[in-house]
């Protein structure tokens, strides 16, 4: 075996020292990932503070001390300085963004208060942020916990890329509830691996559930037992559709009650501008993990830095300048409030549609109260079935998942379309049932 690189073995070493646990928890590839010291990047910024005269470090072009840049691609970006578009981002992000952010947990979520996290670290949006954390911490054959109604990337992240074995619960329990008591039991089970990865995705994707606060201290009470019987647990909240919460749920991401929770628990938060911010296509997102120790943080930064140099090496430059704008803009949050309460009334149609009677036994659906989605569930026939005739005979698309679920993204659909959206589904699949 090739010999670990002395900067890995630093990290490591720290990491034993001041988190044995954390160091369990990494992959072989996170054991031995590490983020140059002497390489072109550390040199170029250091010649950054230092080179007063000529700076000939890094591979971009320069002009009049400005970015060397194309009129044409400048003209359509003026309301910016080509210092904050053209150049490299550094690996971590730029640091202004990277404050913004973290003021932006703060405020959104009191209870981080007195709480030692590290700063949140940009990258190419959530998925980005996921697979740092396979990279990082799923071997083959380590198990991921996932609810059994769950984002279809995670199989490909996880489970393709890094060989893990996808370990699924039911979401909901008999009352319709999060089962948490599944939960614990698929946690419990891993015993004899001493490890797990649970995700923890609220807003739920595909069922727009977020679950209330007894049931959170549920959640985190089965993973402070699954820590107990001595099984290190990567705690990952994939806070995707944060901030649209429409009714009586918890408002704040768990990662705050998963930070400190107990020595064999690394919690870390997976976020980012993408649906928050209404920004798809920018891929801006943010992984930040918990911790009492600062030299773990720090280990723990250094290691996903040589993650990101070794795969994308930064993020781009432009749409975290873009971001960082929004976050400092002072109509922020008067605009972001608008579109709040847009999605919010097309929840509320939605589900004074299906409340109304209207549709009869046609179908159920599950609880939802958050997010994007909502998701029917078919009893009468199979959701593919009905999937295709929407889609052939009345143009509509909608997602069929397994055999009985279709899910509906209400995010998309004009308010005052939902009724005809639903009445149309509900025709579909009457007429599939007729068949
Ligand atoms: C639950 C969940 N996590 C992560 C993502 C990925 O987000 P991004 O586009 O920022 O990579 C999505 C996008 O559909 C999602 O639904």
């Amino acid at each position: 075996m090739k010999s670990m690189n002395p900067l890995a073995q630093q990290l490591n070493e720290t990491l034993q020292k001041e988190s044995p646990n954390v160091y369990a928890m990494l992959s072989n590839l996170g054991k031995a990932i590490y983020f140059p010291k002497e390489g072109i990047l550390s040199q170029s910024a250091e010649a950054k503070t230092k080179a007063t005269k000529f700076n000939a470090t890094i591979g971009i072009a320069t002009e009049g001390g400005k970015p060397m840049h194309l009129k044409l691609i400048q003209d359509t970006l003026s309301a910016y300085n080509p210092k904050d578009i053209y150049e490299y981002a550094p690996p971590a992000g730029k640091p202004e963004l990277r404050s913004a952010w973290r003021a932006k947990m703060f405020k959104d979520n009191p209870s981080l208060e007195g709480v030692s996290f590290g700063n949140p670290i940009v990258t190419n949006a959530l998925t980005h942020g996921l697979s740092i954390v396979a990279d990082l911490f799923a071997d083959e054959g380590d198990a991921v916990v996932i609810p059994n109604k769950n984002w279809e990337n995670y199989e490909l992240t996880f489970g393709i890329r890094r060989g893990a074995e996808i370990v699924e619960y039911p979401l909901y329990n008999e009352s319709m509830q999060f089962n948490s008591a599944a939960l614990r039991d698929a946690l419990l089970a891993q015993k004899g691996k001493g490890k797990a990865i649970v995700l923890l995705n609220f807003p739920n994707n595909p069922t727009g559930y977020t679950p209330g606060v007894r049931e959170c201290e549920e959640i985190v009470a089965a993973i402070h037992d699954a820590a107990e019987a001595g099984i290190h647990v990567v705690a990952v909240t994939d806070d995707a559709y944060f901030g649209l919460f429409f009714e009586d749920s918890v408002q704040e991401s768990l990662f705050s009650k998963l930070a400190a929770l107990h020595p064999r628990v690394l919690a870390v938060k997976v976020d980012g501008a993408t649906k928050e911010e209404y920004v798809w296509g920018f891929r801006v997102g943010f992984i930040t993990f918990a911790s009492e120790s600062q030299a773990t943080l720090a280990a723990l930064e250094q290691k996903t830095l040589g993650i990101i140099r070794s795969t994308i090496s930064s993020g781009p430059h432009p749409s975290q300048t873009f971001v960082l704008h929004a976050l400092q803009s002072p109509e922020f949050e008067a605009q972001k409030a608008e579109k709040f309460d847009i999605m919010k009334g097309r929840a509320n149609r939605v589900k004074s549609l299906l409340d109304s009677g209207r549709y009869g036994d046609t179908w159920e659906y599950y609880p939802f109260n958050s997010g994007y989605f909502m998701c029917l569930k078919l009893t009468t026939v199979t959701a593919e079935d009905v999937r295709q005739h929407l889609l052939n005979e009345y143009g509509i698309g909608t997602i069929a998942l397994g055999q009985t679920d279709l899910r509906v993204a209400f995010s998309c659909i004009e308010e005052e379309y939902l009724e005809e959206l639903f009445d149309t589904i509900h025709k579909a699949v009457t007429e599939v049932a007729a068949r």
